[in-house]
C-alpha cells in the first residue's frame, strides 16, 4: 500500500465532506428548517452562514482541487495528454476538475453576491421585511439550490473514477 496515496486521499476526501455536505445540509435540513422563520430572521442566520462560509471555502476548496489532480496524475493513472483524453478515466477527471472549478466560481461570483444584496436589502420602519427583502432571500435560498447541480456531477464522477471509468 502505498501511503502517500491514502494520506491524499484521506484528506482529499474529508474535505470533499466539508464542501459538499455543506451544501447538501444547507438544502435538505437548514434551507427548510430557516423558511419556518420570519424573513428578517432568515437574513440574519443566513447572512452569518454566508459570513462564515466566505472564510472557509475559499481555502477548503482550492485544497481539494489539488489533491485531486495529485490524486489523479503523479499519484494515478493520468501520466500523459493520450490518457487525460483518451480513456474514460481522463476525460471524468477532466470533466470533474471543470465541473469543481466552476461550481467553486458559481459561489464566489453568484451566491456571495446575493447574500450580500439580501445583508442591503431594506426593512421597512416597523421592522417587516420589504419586497426587495423578499425577493433577495428567495433569490440567494434558490441559488444555493443550484449549486447542488454541480456537486451532483462531481460526485457521479468520483464514483466513475472509482470503477475506472
Ligand atoms: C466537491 C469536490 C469533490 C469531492 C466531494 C470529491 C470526493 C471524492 C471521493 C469521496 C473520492 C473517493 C471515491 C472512492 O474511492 O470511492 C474521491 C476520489 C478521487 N477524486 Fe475527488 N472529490 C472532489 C473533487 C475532485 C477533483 C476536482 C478532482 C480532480 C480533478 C478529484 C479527483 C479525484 C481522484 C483522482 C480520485 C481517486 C479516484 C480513483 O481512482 O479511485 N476530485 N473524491
Amino acid at each position: 500500500m502505498d501511503w502517500l496515496v491514502v494520506v491524499v486521499q484521506w484528506l482529499h476526501v474529508l474535505l470533499g465532506i466539508l464542501w459538499f455536505g455543506n451544501a447538501l445540509a444547507l438544502a435538505v435540513i437548514v434551507i427548510p428548517a430557516m423558511n419556518r422563520l420570519p424573513i428578517v430572521r432568515q437574513r440574519e442566520i443566513g447572512g452569518a452562514i454566508g459570513l462564515r462560509s466566505n472564510r472557509i471555502f475559499p481555502v477548503v476548496v482550492p485544497l481539494i482541487i489539488l489533491l485531486g489532480i495529485a490524486r489523479g496524475t503523479v499519484l494515478g493513472p493520468i501520466k500523459s495528454l493520450d490518457i487525460l483524453f483518451g480513456t474514460a478515466y481522463g476525460l471524468t477527471w477532466l470533466a470533474a476538475l471543470v465541473v469543481t472549478t466552476l461550481t467553486f466560481i458559481w459561489g464566489l461570483r453568484v451566491i456571495v453576491p446575493a447574500v450580500e444584496a439580501m445583508e442591503r436589502a431594506p426593512v421597512n420602519a416597523h421592522g417587516t421585511p420589504t419586497a426587495a427583502l423578499i425577493a433577495a432571500t428567495d433569490r440567494a435560498k434558490r441559488l444555493v439550490l443550484v449549486e447542488l447541480i454541480g456537486f451532483l456531477g462531481i460526485y457521479t464522477c468520483m464514483i466513475l473514477m472509482r470503477f475506472g471509468l
